[in-house]
């Protein structure tokens, strides 16, 4: 009885001082587990008188009650301090600042692109496309520019060894499409030409949209109010613009068109080379020539062509300064247009 009760205090000492559940639980095995050390004193009862039986079963019974007591106690104060452990490791700062989801959205040139197009096809204008791998043919002959024809140097042109080039503007789009439509029609082919070009306002890729309208009796003061019209859409003020003659083999007559700078507001800065004014697109009445070569008679039809730069525009609308850097694939840059 006197080894009973010394395992029965060492066993309370044991779970006072476990630290964990899993210590608790060894110590329940070893006491009284199937081979724990009060289960062996049960074992040795049978070799007992009924007196002795009687009087250490009690023990055994007491000492057993009060050790499965001592663990429950204990089990539950492990829990709880388990639980508590858990609930700090796993608690929600709720003043902490909230992580960011960035959204995507479309790049400024492509945004810019779909304002001018909404403009057109609300006029019912069918957009159209061509290649931007070209002949020599559809980019300079066929718009009236001739081999050896001073005009080529306008462009500065990349060339490919097999006498294909790199479309140096959108025009190239007129003659494919008078070759394929029957007038009188109207549309814009945007798309992306290349240059070797390269300062604040010129990138050697960049992006045109075309436009081509023929029809029997059109006037260059068709030209200048749809134009107006488009800046006013796509500004969405009231701006200063202004046409310059200018000269293109393709068109006769030719303009330029400005618009007032806006870093400057028109006083004079490096983009626009201190004059107040960004060109921004270039048209005229189309050369008779240029129908012939698209098949249409010149007798009975005429037309109007521009062709505009989007990266111009894009730039006056969204205030960069340099026309590269949307080219750059900076994010820093390029994320600041979400909302526009
Ligand atoms: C042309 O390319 C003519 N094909 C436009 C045209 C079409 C005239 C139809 C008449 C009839 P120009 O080279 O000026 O013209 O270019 C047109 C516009 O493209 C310019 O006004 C400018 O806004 C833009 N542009 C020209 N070069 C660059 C460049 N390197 N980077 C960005 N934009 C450019
Ligand atoms: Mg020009």
């Amino acid at each position: 009885m006197e080894a009973i009760k010394q395992i029965e205090q060492r066993a309370l000492i044991a779970i006072q001082g476990a630290g964990s559940i899993q210590q608790l639980g060894a110590i329940r095995v070893q006491v009284l587990g199937k081979k724990g050390e009060l289960t062996e004193f049960f074992k040795q009862m049978r070799d007992l008188t009924p007196d002795d039986r009687k009087q250490v079963g009690q023990v055994i019974n007491t000492a057993k009650a009060a050790l499965e007591n001592a663990l429950e106690q204990k089990q539950a104060v492990l829990e709880q301090a388990q639980l508590a452990q858990k609930l700090v490791n796993e608690s929600i700062d709720v003043t902490l600042p909230g992580r960011n989801t960035r959204i995507g959205h479309l790049h400024p040139i492509s945004k810019a692109r779909e304002r001018i197009e909404e403009f057109f096809l609300k006029l019912g204008f069918e957009i159209a496309e061509g290649p931007e791998v070209e002949s020599d043919y559809y980019n300079f002959e066929a718009l009236n520019v001739p081999a050896h024809h001073p005009a080529k140097a306008m462009a500065d042109t990349f060339y490919f060894g097999d006498g294909s080039l790199l479309r140096t503007h959108t025009s190239p789009t007129q003659i494919r499409y008078m070759e394929t439509h029957e007038p009188p029609f109207k549309m814009i082919a945007p798309g992306r030409v290349y240059r070797c070009d390269s300062d604040v306002t010129h990138t050697p890729m960049f992006h045109q949209v075309e436009g081509l309208v023929i029809s029997p009796n059109l006037t260059m003061a068709d030209l200048k109010s749809l134009l107006h019209e488009l800046m006013q859409y796509y500004f969405e003020k009231s701006l200063d613009i202004r046409f310059r003659a200018s000269y293109f083999p393709f068109t006769e007559p030719s303009a330029e068109v400005d618009i007032t700078c806006v870093r400057c507001q028109g006083k004079g800065c490096r983009i626009c080379s201190h004059t107040g004014w960004l060109e921004v697109l270039g048209c005229g009445m189309v050369h008779p020539n240029v129908l012939k070569a698209g098949n249409i008679d010149p007798e009975k039809f005429n037309g109007f062509a521009f062709g505009l730069g989007l990266e111009r525009l894009a730039m006056l609308r969204y205030q960069v300064d340099d026309l590269r850097a949307f080219y750059e694939n900076d994010l820093r840059m390029i994320s600041q247009f979400t909302h526009l």
